[in-house]
């Protein structure tokens, strides 16, 4: 009511004859006519409210009175609490959440159980929408967006940054939310604009952020990531094809039909019959009645492609874990694509682009290390200039081996000039055949 007349739009300012008709402007009384615009039994609804706040607080009065440590914080705050409902004068209907909230929290000190947990807020769209759009609430409460915030604080791994696609605070409010403050998950804010009733919506579409086949990028996404870089998502990437090492960009045969109007919406559908026979919406999972429109047996199409992705996957994975030198930027490169296929690819989004980035993996991983001789210090395949320099950068240091690279080139333990002499001496030579070329990578997506 913020944005209507404030207190007096139940205070009403004059009361009208034909409404209520024992008093005249001024008085500044509630009036039960204000309720009528948005509820039909608002007597019953204050009633009930007051005998909430009532019954709580007839069972403050006597704790506090006997409660025996009245200097404490502990007291200060719960009679603080008491005192602002009591004397609110309303008893539920100006907050009832909220003075309930207050209300539990003194009882729970009163009765020396402690603070109890902090009090979880509440999606403020489902207000008024947990009646208005019930097949929207009922999905989204049960798809991830709505456990995001959980996920989240239950990782190890959790820090602030996280909190850009798993928290819809963090879009609200972008500087100021913590792990710490944030409460709600990825909910209607996350996808949806705010909007002021009675006005125009602001959103684009069903008052989107941003266009249909635009609003899950922001999030599904391994945004900039590099290789060595932990990914976060990347359905994004796998379906427009790009981003992935080694292998041309190539969007998904499906990207090319739908991606204009609906993106990911199209196969991962507004609405679906559940498992019960009721319409749901907005759970977001993949709605597999959308591919019979294309393919004949949808779901052995696409069982055959997750197995094929998964023996990949566990190849890759092998060949990951035995790769000797994890540092190096082949292991980095190598595994930046099959962190985007594991994470992306769920074997609808772009199977073809899929397998040549693991191709591309695995030609990375089969070829065999290289030793270069220490003399060729930076180790790029040839003995220069570059070498000389970052000899020349330490020159008369003793070094430890540990320093990489390393300008002890003759091992002796300082760098002087018998390590320029042995450089010298192999100046110009090659130390390691060329990178291997990058395969191919099938390029017919769109035949
Ligand atoms: C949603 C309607 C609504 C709004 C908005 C509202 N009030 Fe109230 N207010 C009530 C009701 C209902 C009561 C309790 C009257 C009763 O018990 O009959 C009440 C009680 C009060 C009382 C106590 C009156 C008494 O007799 O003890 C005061 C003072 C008060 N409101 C002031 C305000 C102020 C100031 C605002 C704005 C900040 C406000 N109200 C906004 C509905 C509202
Ligand atoms: C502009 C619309 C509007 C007006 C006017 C209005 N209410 Fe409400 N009220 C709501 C909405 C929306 C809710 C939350 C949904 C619900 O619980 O039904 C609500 C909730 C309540 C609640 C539950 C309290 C809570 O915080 O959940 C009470 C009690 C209540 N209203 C009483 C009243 C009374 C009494 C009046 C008149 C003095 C009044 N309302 C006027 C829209 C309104
Ligand atoms: C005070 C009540 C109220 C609150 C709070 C509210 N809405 Fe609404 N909203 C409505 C009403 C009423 C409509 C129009 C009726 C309808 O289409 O269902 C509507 C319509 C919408 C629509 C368009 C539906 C369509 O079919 O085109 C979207 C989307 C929406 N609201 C999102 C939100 C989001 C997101 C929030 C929270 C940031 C929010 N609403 C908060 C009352 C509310
Ligand atoms: C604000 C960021 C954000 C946006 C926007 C977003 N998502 Fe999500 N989505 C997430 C996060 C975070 C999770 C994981 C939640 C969890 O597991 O707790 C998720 C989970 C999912 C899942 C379930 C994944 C699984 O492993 O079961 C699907 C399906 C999904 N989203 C589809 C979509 C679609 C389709 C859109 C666009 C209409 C979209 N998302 C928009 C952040 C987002
Ligand atoms: C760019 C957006 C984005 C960021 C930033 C992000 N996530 Fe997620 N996260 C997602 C999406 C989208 C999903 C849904 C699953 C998927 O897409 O594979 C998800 C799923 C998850 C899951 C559940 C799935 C799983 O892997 O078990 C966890 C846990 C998780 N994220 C933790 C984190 C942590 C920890 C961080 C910060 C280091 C983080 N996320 C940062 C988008 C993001
Ligand atoms: C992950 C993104 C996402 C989230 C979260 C989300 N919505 Fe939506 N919503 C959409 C998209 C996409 C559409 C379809 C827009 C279109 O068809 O142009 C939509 C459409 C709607 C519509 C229009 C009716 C319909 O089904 O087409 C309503 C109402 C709505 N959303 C309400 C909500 C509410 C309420 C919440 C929170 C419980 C919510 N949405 C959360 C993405 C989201
Ligand atoms: C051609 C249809 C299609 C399109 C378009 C599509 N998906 Fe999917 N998606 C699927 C299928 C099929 C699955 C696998 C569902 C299953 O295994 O039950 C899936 C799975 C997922 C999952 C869950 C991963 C898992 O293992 O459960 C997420 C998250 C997801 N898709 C996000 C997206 C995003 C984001 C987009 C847009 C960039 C998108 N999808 C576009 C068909 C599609
Ligand atoms: C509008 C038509 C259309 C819809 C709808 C559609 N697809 Fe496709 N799909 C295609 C076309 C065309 C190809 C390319 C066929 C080819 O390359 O042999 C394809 C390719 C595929 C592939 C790769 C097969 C391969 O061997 O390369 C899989 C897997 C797949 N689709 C699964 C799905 C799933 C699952 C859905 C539903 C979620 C779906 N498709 C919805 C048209 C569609």
């Amino acid at each position: 009511m913020k944005d209507q007349d404030g207190c007096a739009t139940c205070h009403i300012f004059k009361e009208k004859e034909d409404e209520v008709s024992e008093v005249g402007g001024h008085t500044f009384k509630a009036n039960t006519a204000a309720c009528l615009k948005c509820h039909t039994d608002p007597e019953k609804k204050r009633d009930e409210a007051h005998q909430q706040i009532s019954e709580k607080l007839s069972e403050l009065e006597p704790l506090i009175e006997a409660f025996e440590k009245k200097e404490s914080e502990d007291f200060k705050n719960a009679k603080f609490n008491f005192d602002l409902v009591r004397i609110s004068g309303d008893y539920g209907v100006h907050n009832l959440t909220y003075s309930n909230k207050l209300l539990d929290y003194s009882l729970s000190i009163l009765k020396g159980e402690g603070p109890g947990e902090k009090p979880k807020a509440e999606e403020p769209c489902l207000l008024c929408h947990k009646s208005l759009s019930t097949e929207q609430v009922a999905g989204w409460e049960q798809s991830e967006h709505a456990k995001s915030l959980e996920t989240l604080l239950a990782s190890s791994k959790a820090e602030d940054a996280c909190l850009q696609c798993h928290s819809v605070d963090y879009r609200n409010d972008p500087a100021n939310v913590t792990l710490e403050t944030a409460q709600l998950p990825n909910g209607c804010g996350s996808c949806h604009q705010d909007h002021i009733l009675e006005t125009e919506f602001s959103g684009i579409g069903k008052n989107l952020l941003k266009p249909k086949n635009e609003v899950c990028n922001d999030c599904h996404t391994a945004g900039d990531a590099k290789p060595g870089d932990t990914l976060q998502s990347a359905q994004v990437e796998i379906f427009t094809g790009t981003g992935g090492i080694g292998v041309p960009d190539s969007p998904s045969i499906h990207f090319s039909i739908h991606e204009p109007k609906d993106g990911c919406v199209y196969c991962h559908t507004l609405s679906m019959t559940s498992e019960t026979g009721e319409e749901i919406s907005h759970t977001f999972e993949a709605n597999l009645a959308v591919c019979s429109t294309c393919h004949k047996e949808p779901i052995a199409t696409l069982e055959q492609a997750q197995e094929q992705i998964s023996t990949q996957l566990a190849e890759l994975t092998k060949l990951l874990d035995e790769y000797t030198d994890k540092e190096s930027e082949t292991f980095n490169k190598a595994k930046f694509n099959v962190d985007l296929v594991s994470l992306g690819e769920s074997g609808a989004h772009n199977l073809k682009y899929s397998i040549s980035l693991l191709e591309y993996s695995k030609s990375l991983l089969e070829t065999p290390v290289t030793e270069f001789p220490a003399y060729d210090v930076n180790k790029d395949g040839v003995v220069d200039i570059a070498d000389i320099d970052i000899v020349s950068a330490h020159f008369g240091e003793s070094v430890a081996d540990s320093l990489t690279p390393n300008p002890d080139a003759d091992g002796s333990g300082t760098v002087d000039i018998s390590d320029l002499a042995l450089i010298g001496k192999h100046f110009g030579e090659i130390t390691a055949p060329a990178a291997a070329p990058a395969i191919a990578a099938t390029d017919d997506a769109d035949k």
